[in-house]
């Protein structure tokens, strides 16, 4: 049997059992049980009408006026846009309610790649036949995180890669290159700091949210170390993990960061940026086409690959895709909106006017495009080298909120990094089992 199989079948057989499973990449996750099955009602794909579609905050606008477009075109289809939270575990909660409670009111959700696993495993979701959601030409890594027992749950929309923003004004004027190790990037903040009163060196997202496992996987993927190993299994208590956790707690007892990035969320850390606080800032790409609409950073920042600890950097794989709810009704207007949602014509809209990543893998290669989207090569090699988060059905309310708890106890100080690794290690030892 080839390894990959027997890592398969191992999480196969767990799921079986009850267990939590957890795969890293594109294994598997708990098998469907007959149960959950039995209880999604089958799809009618011919049912036309009035639905809603609920997301994150539309921060550019962009999708306000996708939905118009086409409200304009189907009278008798309206889509009603909910904007939800700004913050990802707020999203997740509210849609999680709705699911819990069988309710169809979010016909169309915009979920994050990290709860397919959950939604999918709880029958909330309704499996998208390949037939009707076609994802020829998308990349694989977002294919994937759609894709719940080789079957497709949600349909890839928005993929994500994290992007180091920088002053690119005070880089230039200091004779600075934007730097690919982690020294780099300190020493360049030792060079521009000085003469800039009140800005700080680095930001990133470090509230005790999703965001912040982002951010530690990042740290610890991008010194060589891993959270889960090829095979599935917790290995976090490596040299190579601490010095990724300690490049975060480090950061905020140096001054390196600033202390009230403890609380920062996407936005916060954008508006910190935007404002001047700050020389270095890791976001997502939505923040480019904001930033570039502020009078006090536009035409003064850039954006290069995330650095590492003695080289470039990983980014996680972040991303939104379309999910149906198994409750919902007029499943066949939620098929076309979805399907005219993720249209070339739709994605390279997102790109240009909301810089939000496409699923489609030829449009980060277009030269048209490449020329007229200065970050769209960075950004391509951002998500194209990206890792992904663990699978699992308890994904948010154990995994990640492991990681999160401990790595926010580092933070803190109330735990030493290392105490914190090898508490996270038989914690994730514990869900893995
Ligand atoms: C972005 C990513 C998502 C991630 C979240 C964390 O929205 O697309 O995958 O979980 O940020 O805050």
């Amino acid at each position: 049997m080839s390894h990959a199989r027997a890592v398969r079948r191992a999480l196969i057989t767990l799921a079986a059992a009850g267990a939590l499973a957890i795969s890293v990449g594109c294994t598997a996750g708990p098998a469907p049980s007959a149960s959950v099955t039995a209880s999604a009602p089958s799809a009618n794909w011919d049912e036309l009408g009035p639905i809603v579609y609920a997301q994150g905050k539309d921060t550019s606008g962009t999708v306000k006026a996708q939905v118009a477009e086409w409200n304009k075109a189907n009278p008798n289809e309206q889509v009603e846009l909910r904007e939800l939270s700004e913050s990802t575990d707020e999203q997740r909660d509210a849609m999680v309610e709705r699911a819990k409670n069988k309710s169809g009111e979010f016909a169309v959700m915009a979920i994050d790649v990290v709860w397919t696993t959950e939604f999918a495993a709880n029958g909330w979701l309704q499996e998208l036949p390949s037939d009707r959601f076609p994802t020829g030409g998308y990349l694989k890594a977002a294919v994937d995180s759609g894709t719940y027992f080789d079957k497709l749950y949600a349909m890839p929309s928005t993929s994500d890669g994290a992007l180091l923003y920088y002053r690119k004004d005070l880089l230039d004027k200091a004779g600075v290159q934007p730097p690919t190790t982690w020294a780099e990037l300190q020493a360049a903040c030792d060079k521009v700091l000085p003469s800039q009163d009140g800005m700080s060196c680095y930001g990133g997202q470090f509230d005790k949210y999703e965001g912040l496992t982002s951010n530690v996987a990042e740290a610890i993927n991008s010194a060589g170390g891993s959270i889960l190993n090829a095979q599935g299994q917790a290995s976090v208590n490596s040299p190579e993990a601490l010095a990724g956790l300690s490049w975060i707690v480090d950061g905020f007892t140096s001054g390196r960061i600033p202390a009230e990035a403890k609380t920062w969320q996407e936005e916060q850390s954008r508006a910190a940026f935007q404002s001047g606080k700050l020389l270095f800032l890791r976001n997502w790409p939505y923040m480019y086409e904001l930033a570039e609409k502020d009078d006090r950073v536009a035409g003064r920042f850039a954006v290069a690959p995330l650095p590492g600890k003695d080289g470039p950097g990983v980014s996680t794989l972040g991303g939104q895709n379309l999910g149906i709810s198994a409750f919902a009704r007029n499943k066949g207007t939620a098929l076309k909106f979805v399907n005219w949602m993720q249209t070339k014509e739709q994605q390279q809209r997102r790109l240009a006017d909301a810089s939000l990543a496409p699923v489609l893998e030829e449009l980060y290669d277009e030269p048209a495009l490449q020329a007229k989207i200065p970050y769209l090569k960075t950004l391509g090699d951002s998500i194209r080298t990206a890792q992904p988060r663990p699978k699992a059905a308890r994904y948010s309310t154990d995994v990640s909120r492991a990681i999160q708890e401990e790595a926010h106890a580092a933070i803190d100080g109330t735990k030493d990094p290392q105490t914190a690794l090898n508490d996270l290690q038989l914690r994730l030892e514990a869900l893995v089992k």
